[in-house]
Parts: C-alpha cells; structure tokens; sequence
C-alpha cells in the first residue's frame, strides 16, 4: 500500500481524507484515487530520465479517466493511445497530440484519418498490411504520416499469459526478423516518415532481465538500420513495469530507467517509455460496502456491493488485490473462539473469519478475493487496494450495473471526477420495435 493510504486511528485514509466520507457522501462502489501518488510516480520517472531526451507517454488505457490524463499532461507526459476514442480522450484532457503515440494491431481507417488530422508524434506500426493503409490514408490527406515499427523481439517477459505481449505467438508486433524488410518497405512508401522503432513485451513484469534483454535486441536492430541510411529519432521501449500487489518484488523506476539507460549507453535517440500501471495502480483503491454477511455450507461470503464489472482483475486473470477494512475499529467483532477440536458441525460458522469476498452479479467468477482472513462486520466499508490500473477502465455494465463513481483525493479535499452512471444512461441508445 502507498503511503499516501494509511491508517490513522484506525480509519483507512486517502491521503487526508476519511476513506468513510467519501462513502457516505459519494456512494459505494467508488474509486478513489491519490492525487500525490499519481504525481509522485510520474516524478520519479523525470528524476531518473534527467539529462536525457525523453518523452513519457502514459498508457491511457491503464485508466483513462479525464481528471487523471489532465493531471499527467500538466506534468509533461505524451500518450500512449490504442483507439481513437483514447485519442479523443486525451485531447478532451487537454494532452497535447504532438506528444501522443498510437499503438494496437488493429486501427482501422477512421481512426488513421483523425490521428493524422490531429498530428499525433508516431504511429507505433504493427504489420505490412498497416503500413500500406496509412500509406493511403495518408496520401489521401495529402499527408506525411510519422512512422515507427512495433517490433515484437521474442522476450520472455515471464508475466501471466494474457498480458504478454512479445512473444513470437503472440498477435502483437512485426516479426523481429522481418523488421528489417518492412522498414524497407515503409522507406519506399511515399506517405509515411520513418521516425523510430517501438516495442512492448508485456504487463507486469517484477524482473528487469527481460526488459533488458528486449531493449538490446531493439538497439541492435535500430544500429542495422542506421547503417542501411534510416537513422532512427526515437526508441520506444514501450511499458509493463509492474507493481507489488501482494508480495512481487518489481524493479524500482529509477533502477527500472536506469538499467535501460545502461543498454542505451552510446545511443542519442530520444527515448519513449509507456508506462501504464506502475503511474496508476497503486495510486487508486475501489471502495465497497457490504451487503450480507452469509455462511454456506463450505465458506463464509462477504456479499459486497463491487463486483466483476467494477473490477474484472480477479475474475478475469486470477488477480490477487489486497482487502483492507476501512474502520478497523468498528470491523472487529470478537476475534473467534478457537474452534473445538474435531466433531461435526464443531466449528459455528459465524464466527469464521475467511472470507470469500463475492459481487452480487450471477456468476461464481464474480469474485474480488478468496479465503481473506479478516473480522468483517455487517455492513463495513472494505478498500480493495492496488485498484487505480486496469480497474475502472475495465469496467462493463453487465447485469446492467451502472459503473462506479470515481473521486481523486489531493490533500484535505475529494473530487469527483466522474459521476455514478444512471441506468438511464445504459439503456438511452436502446430502442423498441413494433
Ligand atoms: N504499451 C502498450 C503497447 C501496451 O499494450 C500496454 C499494455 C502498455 C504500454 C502499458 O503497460 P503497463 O505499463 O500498464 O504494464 N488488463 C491487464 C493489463 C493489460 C496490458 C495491456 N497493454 C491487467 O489488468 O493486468
């Protein structure tokens, strides 16, 4: 937990805010976010990158809440977009496009033509067949489109499947061995504009090896390049810092910047990091209240009002989040009663304290955290931690569950900075037929 959460008294708080006035005056479930911790992260970067041209483009899809891509465009940092709702995002935040790159495998024409209208610094390329239709949209703008191949460079990155990106099976990413030929391809093509060379290796990475290992093979092939005459402006070496969620050990920033700095020793290209969870993860917490206590047959449920559409981390990959009671005081029943040994029906299940922590929402997957041993108390608040990446953005409406409210805390004052979702909001598009 950062320190900017703490208990004081035993009530958990954001910064110098009571966790339980944000629930009794916004509701529940809601994110709260630390503006300090947001700051503080991105600081750490700028520190550890001084005295080298750099650029930070945040992964707006780690959380794409206005208010927080407003914060970090105050501070300096570019963009890293994925879609052109992202992109508009970022320009409704006040984030400048010159400072914004575009990865995805997929960008389709649309978005090409509103990237290049709002000139974005780089589209990270992911294939022949995207280079060739920038090349067209572009020329059909009458465009040069900035260019830069996303290399997929066949690392390791030791992370949970899903979120690894660059191995060779996966989707992401041009063939190391092709990039050399499409690069080529791309010099030959006369609406686009060479300007580095990107990759990302995956998502929560607590080792700085396969880092290492892929920003090596990155500089090896920008070397080849710049002796075929393609000199390259800038390296992308992407994102996927992790974070501790529970007891992962990951590289600090300045160790993390200052292991790349040592690969890139003699190379002056500008270089581009695309940091998403490690600027926001531990900067937010999803606050919950619940709803029932309940004792089954096996296990001790805490029925809480945030679900798997609030946050889909544990249902979706297993995630482990950390669960904190927001008033510790008021949460401690009395501790059980060792149980009597042995004997049927021995232990009174009420007095358990493991908890599966569950979401109302129909499905066994909807869980926030199994086997939590802790004294939960009808009704109490609960913090799940390590909430700010990958959380609300993430967030569905399924079983038409409105999404959550989100609120930045900085200092002794709350913000809403997004409101709770009515269901008229849900269904407003919807329409009946005769
Ligand atoms: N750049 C690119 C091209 C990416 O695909 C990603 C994340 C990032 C940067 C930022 O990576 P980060 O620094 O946040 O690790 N939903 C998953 C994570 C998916 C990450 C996808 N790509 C989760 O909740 O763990």
């Amino acid at each position: 937990m950062s320190s900017y959460f703490h208990y004081r008294d035993n009530r958990l708080y954001a910064e110098q805010v009571p966790l339980a006035d944000i629930a009794a005056r916004f509701g529940t479930p809601c994110y709260v976010y630390s503006r300090a911790v947001l700051t503080d992260s991105f600081h750490r970067f700028t520190e550890a990158l001084q005295g080298r041209e750099h650029l930070i483009c945040y992964a707006v899809k780690a959380n794409s809440n206005l208010a927080i891509l407003n914060i970090f465009a105050r501070l300096g940092a570019g963009f890293d977009i994925v879609s052109g709702g992202e992109l508009q995002r970022v320009l409704a935040a006040g984030g400048d496009a010159r400072k914004v790159v575009f990865s995805g495998v997929g960008k389709s024409v649309a978005e090409m033509l509103m990237a290049l209208d709002a000139g974005i610094l780089c589209f990270n390329v992911e294939s022949a067949a995207e280079l060739d239709r920038l090349n067209d949209v572009a020329e059909s703008m009458g465009k040069i489109a900035p260019v830069s191949l996303r290399v997929n460079p066949d690392v390791d990155p030791k992370t949970h499947p899903y979120i690894s990106t660059g191995l060779k099976q996966n989707k992401f990413g041009v063939a190391y061995d092709e990039a050399i030929a499409l690069y080529r391809k791309a010099r030959n093509l006369s609406h686009l504009r060479i300007t580095g060379v990107a990759c990302h290796i995956g998502s929560q990475l607590t080792e700085p090896g396969p880092f290492i290992a892929a920003a090596e093979k990155i500089l090896l092939l920008a070397d080849a390049l710049a002796a075929e005459g393609m000199p390259l402006e800038h390296i992308d070496l992407g994102g996927g810092l992790g974070i501790r969620y529970r007891d992962e050990t990951p590289p600090e920033i300045a160790d993390y910047v200052a292991a790349l700095l040592g690969v890139l020793r003699g190379h002056s290209e500008k270089l581009i990091l695309e940091p998403g969870r490690i600027l926001v993860g531990n900067a937010g917490v999803l606050l919950t209240r619940v709803e029932y206590l309940k004792h089954g047959e096996e296990k001790n449920f805490a029925i809480v009002d945030a679900a798997m559409n609030d946050l889909m981390r544990p249902a979706l990959y297993d995630a482990f989040h950390e669960i904190l009671p927001v008033e510790r005081e008021i949460n401690a029943p009395p501790l059980p009663n060792p149980p009597p040994l042995g004997g049927e029906g021995a232990i009174e299940k009420s007095n358990s304290s493991i908890f599966e922590i569950v979401g109302p929402i129909c499905e066994t997957g909807d869980f926030i955290g199994h086997a939590r041993s802790m004294a939960i108390a009808p009704q109490a608040l609960l913090a799940v931690l390590s909430a700010g990446a990958y959380g609300m953005s993430m967030s569905s409406n399924y079983n038409t569950r409105p999404r959550a409210a989100e609120v930045i805390v900085d200092g002794n004052n709350m913000h809403l900075v997004r409101e709770r979702e009515t269901v008229r909001q849900l269904y407003a598009g919807e329409k009946l037929i005769s």
